[in-house]
């Protein structure tokens, strides 16, 4: 209730009304908006802010793109959802477009980022089962502590985060830890389990705080896979499409993944659009029947992701994301803060740990930046991520170092 001290009355107004009718899930900073454009957002009280969240990388290609936006407002006019019972004119075309764009046989479309998740899941066991020949119900696939792939009882089941785990069980069996980070940890557990049918990770744990694993981790990683004909599923839903300086996390290190999970910014933040890329021998295990969903590969969603994916290339975003990151992570290095413990990341996906002896601390600094006309949100406590739209240029890149230092001479 402090923070909303200060707030206008408008925007307590509509705080009050999600706190009373909202489902209590969520725990937003105090700020109302109700516009974007590029990379900043307005809100109700008219006041600018630059955006460093970017909706957890959904807006990669800035709010509101006008070449997105203009895709979407005339599919929208012209033909939103046929279900998958019929055939529509953009589900072919967009199949054939990000197959190609990524380089594999088969797209299987889906809305939101957990979807994509289970999706790969039943893929990957579809393929264990029918095509390595893992005995029914035996599959096991690998994932690392600290994961985040999102919220449903499957995917929570394999949670290490005990908030998003506690009193939602029971959960499901069938997964295996290891450290992230850690190929050695792969290397034992692939030799010891015979029925391992997948590998499961984040090229850069996002949710746990950007944290980015040693250089040649995911080269390694796939290498292992390979060897023991497991299948190397990346979750590129927060890493992937420009974000950290290259098309794919992966690319950094020149790995092609087995199963490519994609979300968020596969529609420039318009609407949820989700997808799984693999190639015939595993995507041709599903048949018929066997897994879809109601509004997956909407000819809206359609029309709108061969724009957001076009527009990501046509404006150099992973090239923009490479020099914007440095000069981002110099300049935040240069306030020598004694209040940042560290400072991590790749391209535009960057946290920073925060020190202080307020166990708050991060909280307060997010709101002095908000004050100051800069939005951004703790995660797990004392981290900080910074991930602004693609598109910022390096005025605006020096102006929020600036806005950073001032909040954080703010905490003393
Ligand atoms: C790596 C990763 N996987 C999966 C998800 C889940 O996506 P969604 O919230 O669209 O279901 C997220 C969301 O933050 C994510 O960062």
């Amino acid at each position: 209730m402090q923070s909303i001290i200060g707030l206008s009355q408008a925007s307590r107004h509509y705080l009050e009304l999600e706190e009373k009718f909202g489902a209590h899930n969520y725990h937003p900073l105090p700020v109302v908006l109700e516009r974007g454009e590029g990379v900043f957002m307005w809100d109700v009280d008219g006041k600018r802010y630059f955006d460093f969240l970017s909706g957890y990388s959904a807006v990669n290609q800035g709010h509101c793109h006008p070449r997105i936006l203009e895709a979407f407002t005339r599919q929208a006019s012209r033909l939103t959802l046929t279900s998958r019972a019929f055939h529509s004119d953009l589900l072919g075309e967009y199949a054939a477009f990000v197959t190609g764009y990524f380089g594999y046989d088969k797209v299987l479309p889906m809305n939101t980022g957990v979807e994509a998740v289970e999706t790969a899941i039943k893929l990957c066991r579809k393929w264990a089962y029918e095509v390595k020949g893992i005995p029914d119900g035996r599959a096991v696939i690998v994932v690392c502590e600290g994961n985040f792939h999102g919220r449903t009882t499957g995917v929570i089941s394999f949670s290490t985060d005990p908030s998003s785990t506690t009193h939602f069980g029971p959960y499901l069996p069938g997964f295996i830890h290891i450290p992230y980070n850690d190929t050695d940890a792969l290397e034992k557990v692939l030799a010891e389990n015979k029925n391992i049918a997948g590998f499961l990770v984040e090229p850069i744990q996002g949710e746990a705080g950007v944290v980015v694993p040693d250089k040649g981790y995911l080269a390694r990683a796939k290498q292992l896979c390979e060897n023991s004909n497991v299948l190397f599923m990346a979750d590129e839903i927060q890493t992937g499409l420009a974000r950290t300086g290259r098309l794919l996390a992966c690319d950094h290190e020149n790995v092609r993944p087995d199963i490519l999970i994609l979300g968020k910014a596969l529609s420039g933040g318009m609407l949820p659009v989700s997808a799984v890329l693999a190639d015939d021998p595993v995507m041709l295990t599903i048949r018929p029947g066997e897994h879809g969903s109601t509004y997956g590969g909407n000819p809206l969603a359609c029309a709108t992701a061969i724009a957001a994916l076009t527009v990501l290339k046509d404006e150099h975003m992973a090239e923009n994301a490479t020099a914007m990151g440095q000069l981002l992570r110099d300049g935040l290095q240069s306030l020598n803060s004694p209040h940042i413990s560290l400072i991590r990341g790749k391209g535009l996906l960057n946290a920073i740990v925060i020190r202080h002896a307020n166990a708050d601390a991060a909280w307060d600094l997010c709101l002095q930046l908000k004050e100051k006309g800069l939005l951004a949100k703790p995660t797990h406590g004392d981290k900080i991520r910074f991930a602004p739209p693609l598109v910022i240029n390096q005025s605006q890149v020096n102006e929020c170092v600036a806005i950073i230092a001032e909040s954080l001479n703010c905490l003393d």
